[in-house]
């Protein structure tokens, strides 16, 4: 399928039918999303990944009762670090140093700059760190498209409450945007049939 044959077949899906998602194609999803760019290379997230459904009954109520929480295959949470910290720093140069296998002193440029950030307030880095998180979920969206996996993107919930269930604070996480993966219920969905709605090209695209 090339990219805008998969764009168009895609839509935020309302309803899945609870099928699951065979596991290669699921790694290969999750490939994609470890293989997004984020600033610096930092990755400064982690994406919770549910198929409990225990846990995703709880967190329904507070996503809307949204049937895709439960009718999904899979849900991704995507959380975004809390905060930048020396640790959180000092774990990704030695990640550089291992992977390309060149000291961590060559990396001191690199290091300076992150460390940089350090005088940001824990907000201003959160709000950083989680505009990559959107980054991931873009990705996501496209790689699901070409395996023929339906998904849902999904800001519809309360996030402080999303985060209690899911003990984030204690990890230094906070949720950002989740995406249900799984298969249309194409009976009961009132969107399958809908033309996609998007703005006209010259105002989206504005020559200057
Ligand atoms: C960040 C973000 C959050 C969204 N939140 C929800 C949501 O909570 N529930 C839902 O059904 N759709 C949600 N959507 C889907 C959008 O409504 C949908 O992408 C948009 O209407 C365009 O339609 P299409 O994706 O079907 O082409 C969200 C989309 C994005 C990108």
């Amino acid at each position: 399928m090339s990219i805008i044959d998969a764009l168009n077949w895609r839509y935020a899906t309302k309803r899945m039918n609870g099928n699951v998602i065979p596991k290669e194609k699921l790694d290969r999803i999750f490939k994609a999303i470890s293989l997004s760019p984020s600033s610096f290379g930092l990755q400064p997230y982690s994406v919770i990944v549910i198929d409990n459904k225990e846990v995703l009954e709880k967190i329904r109520p507070i996503a809307n009762m949204q049937p895709q929480i439960t009718e999904a295959s899979v849900l991704l949470v995507f959380t975004a670090w809390d905060n930048l910290t020396e640790e959180r720093i000092e774990a990704y140069i030695k990640r550089i140093s291992t992977v390309r296998n060149v000291s961590e002193d060559s990396l001191k440029q690199i290091k300076t700059m992150l460390e940089m950030q350090l005088k940001n307030t824990a907000e201003q880095n959160f709000v950083w760190n989680a505009k990559q998180t959107y980054i991931a979920l873009g990705i996501g969206l496209v790689a699901a498209a070409e395996e023929n996996i339906d998904s849902t993107p999904m800001e519809g919930f309360n996030q402080e409450k999303l985060d209690e269930i899911l003990n984030l604070k204690s990890k230094g996480l906070k949720s950002t945007v989740m995406l249900a993966l799984g298969y249309r219920d194409a009976i009961n969905d009132y969107l399958v049939n809908l033309k996609k709605v998007r703005r006209e090209s010259d105002k989206l695209f504005v020559t200057y």
